[in-house]
């Protein structure tokens, strides 16, 4: 993910865990079918279930439903510091479908947009758990094979639909930090590269010292804190356009930074974890005409995403050297495309060549190669990373890093500039949340196995 993903208070009567688990509403995980393979043709289904993100959720006193937290504010009698507030405040079970535009249908899930109820609602994340329906499922995908389909055609420009993984605890923190009563049951431990500052609770704390609120988003805030992590963006994307980015971090498993490890604004290449990735975007890399509506790659229509993580040995215990992508279609597989930039030799893949070559020749910072590489993002995998799904919009870039021209302040004809067809103001987000509020992303038929079995 580039910037912080978008998040709500809810102030409506619901039950809870803070980082105690509430109760006010149970909460039942929506099912989810994935198919584990072995071999060409030979997958096994399993059950499975998702659980929304803590961020999300209803925050109230363990004993009453008085909120903790109430559009970007705490409540100062039961949050006077961090760990009081932890003791003190509940997260509550989620009604997915009603509150959050989630369900799922076998090996389906829908994530909506802007769901209105009691409250607004935009955008949600979503954990796979694993087969005790508790933990999260974590994913060793070194010299294996990941794919899925999506739809993204009700997906519009501004908008992200995501699949990824990044390294959180299997428990959300639980063992770890004690305060943490809610665990990954209730959606906690999340972190990313961006080492996210609104996340309300880190390492069993609430994150109130320095809170301060969002200037665009009535719903957000962001502490003192962050909670960072390695991060392999499988997919992001929306209807016109799409990259698959590994970043990593200097450091193992999820940490919890302040001041400059953080890495924020003129200290984004100070921090700990590689805010930039190393992204393959057919667009950016000289094909304008690969993936889209009506293209090569059709948007308009379900496509399947294969992604390789393939290994110096050809084995589990190597060292993570390329990441190769290829799209199905209609029963037709595409080869990903090339890249097509001038002074720059031609990749299909992401390898560590590959990004050195992408950095210099966008003139880019390279701290995906100074933090470690492809080599890195390998051994979170080992660790084991937990997957993500997820809908959002941008309050702090618009998506355009993603779909348009970015940065804004260079000229677009500069190498790296153009990402895709989309306009300078097409992610703003009180327009997206207006006009788009219906949009929606499905993601199915998760599979995993060896090189050359899920497809
Ligand atoms: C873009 O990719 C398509 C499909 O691989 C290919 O036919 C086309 O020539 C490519 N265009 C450029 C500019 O590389
Ligand atoms: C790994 O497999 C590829 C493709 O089959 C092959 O080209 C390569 O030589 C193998 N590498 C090693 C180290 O065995």
């Amino acid at each position: 993910m580039f910037p912080a993903a978008v998040l709500l208070a809810f102030s409506f009567l619901a039950t809870a865990y803070a980082q105690q688990a509430g109760t006010l509403t149970t909460e039942t995980h929506p099912r989810l079918t994935v198919s584990q393979c072995t071999s060409a043709n030979n997958c096994q289904q399993q059950q499975r279930s998702i659980v929304l993100d803590s961020n999300w959720r209803w925050l109230h006193a363990t004993s009453s439903s008085t909120n903790c937290y109430t559009g970007n504010s705490w409540d100062e009698s039961l949050c006077p510091d961090p760990v009081t507030c932890a003791q003190n405040c509940a997260l509550d079970g989620a009604d997915y479908a009603n509150t959050y535009g989630i369900t799922t249908n076998g090996n389906s899930l829908t994530l909506k947009f802007v769901t209105q109820s009691a409250q607004k609602n935009v955008g949600s994340r979503v954990y796979l758990l694993s087969s005790d329906d508790t933990t999260y499922e974590l994913f060793q995908l070194k010299n294996q094979e990941f794919t899925f389909d999506v739809d993204m055609s009700n997906l519009p420009c501004g908008l992200n639909g995501a699949l990824y993984f990044v390294e959180m605890d299997a428990d959300g923190g639980k063992s770890r930090f004690p305060n943490n009563k809610a665990g990954s049951k209730y959606g906690t431990g999340y972190c990313d590269t961006q080492c996210p500052q609104d996340i309300k609770f880190i390492n069993g704390e609430a994150n109130i010292l320095g809170w301060t609120g969002s200037a665009s988003d009535p719903n957000s805030g962001t502490g003192q804190y962050g909670t960072c992590c390695n991060e392999m963006d499988v997919w992001e994307a929306n209807m016109n356009g799409a990259a698959v980015t590994p970043h990593v971090c200097s450091v193992q498993g999820q940490t919890r930074c302040s001041g400059t490890q953080c890495g924020e604004g003129d200290e984004r290449y100070d921090g700990i974890c590689d805010k930039d990735g190393c992204d393959f975007n057919s667009w950016r890399l000289g094909n304008e005409t690969f993936l889209g509506p009506g293209l090569t790659v059709d948007t308009r229509q379900k496509v399947t995403v294969v992604t390789q993580f393939l290994t110096n040995n050809n084995q589990t215990s190597g060292s993570l050297s390329e990441i190769r992508r290829l799209y199905v279609q209609n029963g037709k597989v595409i080869a990903n495309s090339k890249t097509n930039i001038p002074g720059m030799a031609t990749f299909d893949s992401i390898t560590d060549d590959f990004c050195n070559a992408q950095k210099e020749a966008f003139g880019d910072t390279n701290t995906f190669e100074s933090l470690g590489g492809l080599a890195q993002m390998g051994n979170a995998f080992q660790q084991g990373m937990a997957l993500v799904m997820s809908i959002w919009d941008d309050h702090e870039a618009g998506m355009l890093w993603l779909d348009a021209d970015y940065p804004t302040d260079v000229p677009a004809t500069n190498p790296g500039v153009s990402r895709g067809p989309c306009s300078a103001t097409s992610g703003d987000p009180t327009t997206v949340e207006s006009q788009s509020a219906s949009a929606s992303v499905t993601f199915s038929n998760i599979k995993f196995g060896p090189i050359g079995s899920t497809y």
